[in-house]
């Protein structure tokens, strides 16, 4: 289900929002509506609770004073619309002001953004608002309308709002652009594993396990039925995905074995131990009369080897490499040698980037011998980007190019 915030301001247009929402929740969209003090001067935030099932926020802060979690209406959009955007909105947003709850989702949500703007054309050509356009164009904005006719004003002119059915399809539109998933099953895995030596000990990595729960957080914005496989963290799973946690590279194999046959595909972003100890001692290995330790580590099953040789027509694979120098020439022995369609190589010694850090830097590189080098960037648009290659792959969306 795509979660859609939709934001309301103070145009007299605000009544066709209501009739656009009432289309977006009929499509299947959840939608929570935002609005601005002005905007519910014009229509009662009932009438926006009664058509999209879901409460109304207007505020920062809710009947009791306390604070609303606005950080959570913002990352957990997939979309968020403003319509009608008024002058004043476009102008707040392109500044990067945040006075109300709605302005502050719109600084603090990395989801697409899509405004209807609306208002008279005398303010619509002011080189101002024209200004703050092109700067919103720039960001990367999706824009639906203004278009020309008879506006509120009694004028004629550029300025009148597009009409909902307008504002619905280019929704849809972005959904589309972002890449569909819906229908799909995808396991992904995360985190690091961890070999015990003893009851108290073991081998482990300095996998944080952020990048494998973006990746599952992306499939499922995208749509799909998400499996996360995770080895031991400290982060929440994203809400709507099925959780199976692991410790050991064995029970991280058991588990991907038992799903992956009905996936159509998977993510291998675990930080998957090389070695584990031959034996685990049963109690605490003692220090005492010991000068030196020597442990005896033998291989852990290759998961993603496994899953190469045994996987179904038309299911897509995706390794990690996680290498610290001579990262090409590395990662592209790993595509062959691991089977996959596209390898997600990182230098994990980049500062900043790579484990346990929120911003990665990739090169991806796919089984038709292409390669596409990306920005350093945070792990979820990292993540996103990922998954929209997969999606493509899976015939959701043609490949991205750059
Ligand atoms: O060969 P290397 O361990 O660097 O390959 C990394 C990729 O292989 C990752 O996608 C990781 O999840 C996967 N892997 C695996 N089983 C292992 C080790 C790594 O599936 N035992």
């Amino acid at each position: 289900m795509n979660h859609i915030v939709f934001g309301v301001t103070g145009g007299i247009a605000a009544y066709k929002a209501v009739e656009a929402v009432r289309q977006l929740v009929l499509r299947g969209c959840d939608v929570k509506v935002v609005m601005t003090e002005h905007a519910t001067r014009l229509v009662g935030p009932e009438t926006f609770r009664a058509v999209s099932g879901n409460p109304v926020a207007v505020s920062l802060f809710d009947a009791e004073g306390k604070p609303i979690e606005h950080i959570y209406l913002a990352r957990d959009a997939d979309l968020v619309i403003v319509a009608p955007a008024t002058a004043n909105l476009l102008a707040k947003m392109a500044h990067g002001i945040a006075d109300d709850l709605l302005t502050t989702t719109l600084l603090a949500t990395r989801a697409p953004v899509l405004l209807a703007p609306a208002m008279n054309n005398l303010m619509y050509r002011h080189p101002a608002t024209q200004h703050n356009l092109r700067l919103l164009r720039e960001r990367g904005v999706h824009f639906v309308g203004p278009e020309s006719g008879a506006l509120a004003c009694g004028e004629e002119g550029e300025g009148r709002m597009a009409e909902p059915q307008q504002i619905v399809d280019a929704a849809m539109g972005i959904f589309a652009l972002e890449g569909d998933l819906s229908g799909k099953r995808v396991l992904v895995t995360a985190g690091g594993t961890r070999e015990p030596l003893d009851p108290v000990r073991y081998i482990g990595n300095r996998s944080s396990g952020k990048m494998g729960y973006a990746l599952a957080a992306a499939s499922r914005r995208m749509g799909a039925e998400v499996t996360l496989v995770s080895g031991p963290t400290h982060l929440q799973p994203p809400a709507g995905v099925e959780l199976v946690r692991v410790e050991t590279a064995a029970e991280m194999r058991e588990a991907v074995m038992a799903v992956a046959p009905g996936c159509d595909a998977v993510i291998m972003a675990a930080a998957v131990a090389d070695f584990a100890p031959r034996e685990s001692s049963g109690d605490k290995i003692k220090r005492r009369g010991k000068e030196s330790l020597t442990l005896e580590l033998v291989r852990t099953p290759d998961i993603l080897g496994e899953l190469s040789e045994g996987r179904a027509a038309g299911q897509v694979l995706v390794g990690f490499a996680a290498e610290t120098g001579d990262l090409l020439a590395r990662a592209r022995e790993k595509l062959g040698a691991k089977g996959v369609d596209i390898l997600v190589a990182n230098d994990v010694s980049l500062p900043g980037s790579g484990f346990d850090a929120d911003y990665n830097r990739a090169v991806l590189l796919f089984r038709d011998g292409t390669e596409r080098a990306l920005d350093l960037m945070p792990k979820a648009e990292l993540a996103a980007l990922i998954m929209r290659e997969v999606a493509g792959l899976l015939g959701g969306k043609a490949r991205e190019r750059p």
